[in-house]
């Protein structure tokens, strides 16, 4: 009997791919799924690709694996992905190793790994980045669980992942427990961002510079040979370029404007609001898919009043383009900025010490956010582990400080035109209030004082204070 060296329990596109990953890596790969059906068509359609063991039955499979046992469970992420482990972990032994490779909630992944490290069984939560051909040619690979795991797969790992332009694999162990999947979360909730901060250039320059898409894909492709190179950017250019085969019509403009989402950036959002980390782009991007969604709100102010863009001269347009450009650079930054401040915040919550240039350097291939930018974010991260933010990294200051004219002049020519563009204007917001000297924040406290009695701190000696405001006298609360 072939004993295989890990086995995928789930062979849908995911699943499936993430074998064949495996066995043209020279891995033998246990197969399992619920219809035995999709397991031989597998087979039969790439067995050639490297040694593959069949199993139809749980036992058949959890037989098939050398010790310690490694699966990799690729079913849908809540309940499912609970009765796969309780049905697999019953059949396992201690020292065994359960990898979940779906998009579970971190917190999912924490229960789950507790609970089978009571008995004895490993759990890694690993986001796994890239899609289906990510999963079949490499993904950026995000895993959690406990070093000791993480060695025992760390070799197999490495041979599946992404390579970044300088070789190294795209995969690091992230940190303990949930880690990976929490930050698999925020990679996605940055990838709702970035998205975002994509189709507001996209609509500034359709609307405002009066560009065609196959202008704007031209646009988007120039971009990609710069510093805004990246797989997003890239994927952009070509559905710009796309032409709907039965319309004739660019495909952009027949896809209804009603954007879906399965739910990992409103995760990010949710996680970022308890832990007090103003994830602001992800924020309006998630709820920019929501507002798109609400057709009967959209219907109902069809015919409010504002603005109609006249669309730019081809000289004037060509300017708008060099400072969307500059725009867009700037807000990215400030997501990512964001983004990797709630990675932070979630390692010093849950104490998991995750590296944040290691982050950086797994999603510079593979994942959907790929692109040369998280290169600089490595090296930032490598130049000052510290940092406080990206946007203080001198790299990125300069670039900030060089596209301030152009970042303000697109945010306000989208409101002088009414071209909503939430992402911009809340990344411009962002910046401007972490570099107030004052904020209006002290009126608020101030409100709160007046009408909740909720204290208040002041500029010029420390202590906690309470005025009551009928009275016209302050009191301080001492010992708080
Ligand atoms: C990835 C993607 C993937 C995500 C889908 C759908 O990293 O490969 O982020 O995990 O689930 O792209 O995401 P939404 O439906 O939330 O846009």
């Amino acid at each position: 009997m072939t004993h295989a060296r890990i086995g995928v329990i789930g062979l849908a596109v995911m699943g499936s791919n993430l074998a064949r990953n495996l066995a043209r890596h020279g891995h033998p790969v246990a197969l399992y799924n619920r219809t035995t059906e999709r397991t031989r068509e597998l087979v039969a359609q790439h067995g050639d690709e490297g040694t593959f063991v069949p199993a139809e039955t749980p036992e058949e499979f959890v037989a098939s694996l050398e010790r310690p046992r490694r699966l990799v469970v690729m079913v849908k992420a809540g309940a499912p992905t609970d009765a796969v482990i309780d049905q697999f972990a019953a059949l396992l032994e201690e020292g065994d190793v359960i990898i979940d490779g779906g998009n579970a909630h971190f917190e999912d992944t924490r229960r789950r790994e507790a609970a089978l490290t009571e008995r004895g069984l490993h759990f890694v939560g690993t986001g796994i980045s890239g899609g289906e051909e990510g999963a079949l040619n490499g993904p950026s690979i995000m895993p959690g669980g406990s070093p000791e795991a993480y060695a025992s797969l760390a070799p197999m790992l490495e041979d599946i992942a992404a390579k970044a332009d300088d070789g190294q694999p795209c995969v690091t162990h992230v940190g303990p427990d949930g880690a990976g999947h929490f930050v698999k979360m925020v990679h996605n909730g940055i990838e709702y961002a970035d998205m975002q901060l994509i189709a507001e250039a996209y609509d500034l320059l359709r609307q405002a510079g009066g560009m065609r898409p196959a202008e704007i894909a031209d646009v988007f492709s120039q971009w990609n040979t710069g510093r805004l190179r990246s797989y997003l950017v890239e994927i952009t250019a070509e559905v710009l370029r796309h032409t709907d085969p039965e319309t004739g019509q660019p495909f952009v403009e027949i896809v209804a404007d009603q954007a879906e989402q399965k739910g990992t950036g409103r995760w990010t959002v949710e996680v970022a609001l308890e832990l007090g980390v103003p994830v602001t782009g992800i924020a309006e991007a998630v709820f920019s898919r929501s507002l798109s969604a609400h057709t009967d709100l959209r219907s109902a102010a069809r015919d409010f009043p504002g603005p109609t863009p006249e669309p730019f001269s081809e000289s004037a347009a060509h300017d708008l383009a060099r400072a969307v450009e500059e725009a867009l650079y700037a807000s990215k930054i400030v997501a990512y900025a964001q983004g990797f401040h709630q990675v932070a915040a979630g390692s010093a919550e849950y104490g998991w010490d995750i590296d944040l240039g290691a982050v950086a350097a797994i999603w510079r291939a593979g994942c959907i956010i790929r692109a040369d930018f998280l290169d600089d974010i490595r090296a930032a991260y490598a130049e000052d582990p510290q940092l406080a933010t990206l946007l203080a990294a001198p790299r990125f200051a300069a670039a900030v400080e060089g596209a301030q004219r152009a970042w303000r002049l697109v945010v306000s020519l989208a409101a002088e035109h009414g071209i909503p563009a939430p992402g911009f204007s809340a990344a411009l917001a962002y910046y401007d209030a972490l570099r107030a000297d004052r904020l209006p924040a002290a009126l608020i406290q101030a409100q709160r004082d007046f009408f909740g009695a909720h204290t208040y701190r002041r500029t010029d000696r420390p202590g906690v204070f309470h005025t009551l405001w009928s009275e016209g006298r302050t009191e301080e609360l001492m010992g708080e």
